[in-house]
């Protein structure tokens, strides 16, 4: 049978899915995208999914009663109002919450026996007396609505189609990172990345604090980081720093929506911030001048016998009131771009950091750099090299993975989102290569690095890193993420099965509308068919 290119890889799914409307690869750029069938439509493609026949399915109206569970427990109850209130606004509906576990309306329930859905999985099935979401955990349940709010038609009411999902992420680590030292961006800027990435089951907001550029977060025992060291940016701005209660603030936010957030400090390079505010922290005890340029490699912490002992005191208190703020398990501790460290050094340096990461009862994340030093055990580390990255080091980073570091994958020519699209791309930076969004989205993660040996198995998952030299205003930030960190979320989610451009980009189309009503100002890329 030949089966049109849009549905080619989701049949490798389904067994009972209808592929009506086909759009295949001579579509014209800017041609209007077809309406694809709901299950059809979701990103990221869900791991397994059976529609029923075409029009049937659960058809929400305004009395639609959305129950949460009998054994309600505050989160299930949570997930349900939140679901009525994102239906609420698209639809006009009242749609009242109840408790309750009839199969009548739409109904949400933990079953913690479920173990085939694992830790973030979920059910969802739609027929004419119900939408029923089951999941084990409460992230389980919260994928399961926003797949559920994919399939409730945009205009608001209408038919959920029918039929049955089965879902669960093909990686449980999957990032965006913001920087927010090269330029300041307030927590409020986070949150709202945060709404935007959760939509598509990221899990993790990895935030970049501190940098030559500014330092971001308040350490109460170290205040002039903040206060002096946070004044800056790249540029002429003002910078700025997020207070600790803004940040637990950020981390609740987020956690409300299971993101969980990975602070960094980068050290012992990428310290100016921090040297300018502190002379004692120089090897010739004189700060140096606050920075606000984009040169990288120029700073480091003092690692002298004579001054040891300040730089081990300073990454202890720091560390630990980090770690007194996070409630996830992961300390970022950055370790690129130490060019001005000692190879002896930078390594006794990372011995120290990733000690007082363990003394803290966290997990450090290093750059992958750490490969060529001693990532201690445990130690997750982040790969950002390229296409044209050595064969030598990637052998390193290869060995750490077989003697057991998970990996994070973040290919600067695949996923860093400050890379320019193309030529025409205002903000950004070319050092990767031009980033189009076909780039971003069409690698496979699990085989990435399987050619210097390193197996799926070791991937932990994905990140999308947004580096903001050059990116100063939300508008800008927007473009430059938005539509490639979708291409992160289906990388990260999706089964490998489903992985095909053409598909794809149908499915990126269909997202159009829904950035554009949250004010999304996402860069229309010539080859996707926006509708
Ligand atoms: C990096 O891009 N320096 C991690």
């Amino acid at each position: 049978m030949r089966v049109p290119r849009t549905c080619a890889a989701l049949l490798v799914l389904m067994t009972a899915v209808s592929c009506t409307a086909a759009h295949g690869d001579d579509a014209k750029p800017g041609a209007p995208a077809p309406v694809l069938p709901a299950f059809q439509r979701l990103l990221p493609a869900p791991e397994r999914a059976r529609a029923a026949a075409p029009g049937t399915g659960y058809r929400l109206e305004p009395g639609t009663v959305i129950r949460a569970g009998s054994a309600s427990s505050g989160e299930t109850r949570e997930a349900a109002e939140r679901l009525a209130e994102q239906l609420r606004a698209s639809s006009g509906y009242s749609l009242m919450v109840v408790d309750g576990d009839q199969a009548n309306g739409i109904l949400l329930r933990i079953d913690e026996d479920a173990a085939e859905l694992g830790d973030e999985g979920y059910e969802l099935t739609s027929n004419a007396a119900a939408v029923t979401l089951t999941a084990r955990t409460p992230a389980g349940l919260f994928y399961a609505v926003q797949t559920l709010r994919q399939l409730v038609p945009a205009a608001g009411g209408g038919i959920v189609q029918g039929g049955t999902i089965t879902d669960r992420p093909r990686f449980a680590y999957r990032g965006a990172m913001l920087d927010v030292a090269r330029h300041f961006f307030p927590v409020g800027q986070a949150k709202r990345y945060v709404d935007q990435l959760a939509q598509y089951k990221v899990n993790k907001l990895h935030v970049h604090l501190s940098d030559d550029q500014g330092w971001r977060l308040a350490i109460d025992s170290w205040p002039r980081l903040a206060e002096y060291g946070g004044a800056t940016e790249v540029g002429t701005g003002p910078g700025g720093y997020w207070s600790k209660e803004e940040y637990r603030s950020l981390v609740t936010y987020a956690a409300e929506r299971h993101v969980e957030v990975v602070p960094e400090i980068d050290m012992p390079g990428h310290t100016n911030a921090a040297l300018a505010s502190y002379a004692e922290l120089n090897c010739d005890g004189k700060a140096p001048k606050r920075y606000t340029g984009i040169r990288v490699g120029f700073s480091s912490l003092c690692m002298t016998e004579q001054k040891k002992e300040v730089t081990y005191r300073f990454i202890d208190e720091v560390l630990g009131e980090l770690a007194e703020l996070t409630p996830g398990p992961y300390l970022h501790i950055g370790g690129d771009e130490a060019h001005s460290t000692g190879a002896a050094d930078y390594a006794a340096f990372m011995d120290q950091a990733q000690k007082t990461v363990a003394k803290y009862g966290k997990t450090a994340v290093a750059w992958h750099q750490l490969a060529a030093a001693r990532p201690a055990d445990g130690t997750v580390l982040q790969y950002w090299g390229t296409a044209a990255t050595s064969a030598a080091e990637k052998g390193r980073v290869a060995d750490a993975a077989k003697s057991g570091h998970p990996l994070i994958l973040s290919p600067a020519d695949r996923l860093y989102l400050d890379m320019k699209y193309d030529l025409t791309t205002g903000p950004g930076l070319t050092w990767a290569g031009y980033v189009p969004v076909k780039k971003a989205y069409d690698w496979d993660p699990g085989g990435y690095l399987g050619g210097a040996g390193v197996p799926e198995s070791a991937v932990l998952g994905v990140e999308a890193p947004l580096w903001t030299e050059t990116i100063a205003t939300r508008a800008d930030l927007e473009f430059m993420a938005f539509p490639r960190v979708l291409g992160l979320a289906e990388l990260g989610w999706a089964p490998k099965g489903a992985h095909d451009w053409t598909a794809y980009r149908q499915r990126l189309a269909e997202q159009g509308p829904r950035l554009d009503a949250q004010g999304v100002t996402f860069y229309r890329a010539p080859d996707v068919p926006w509708s």
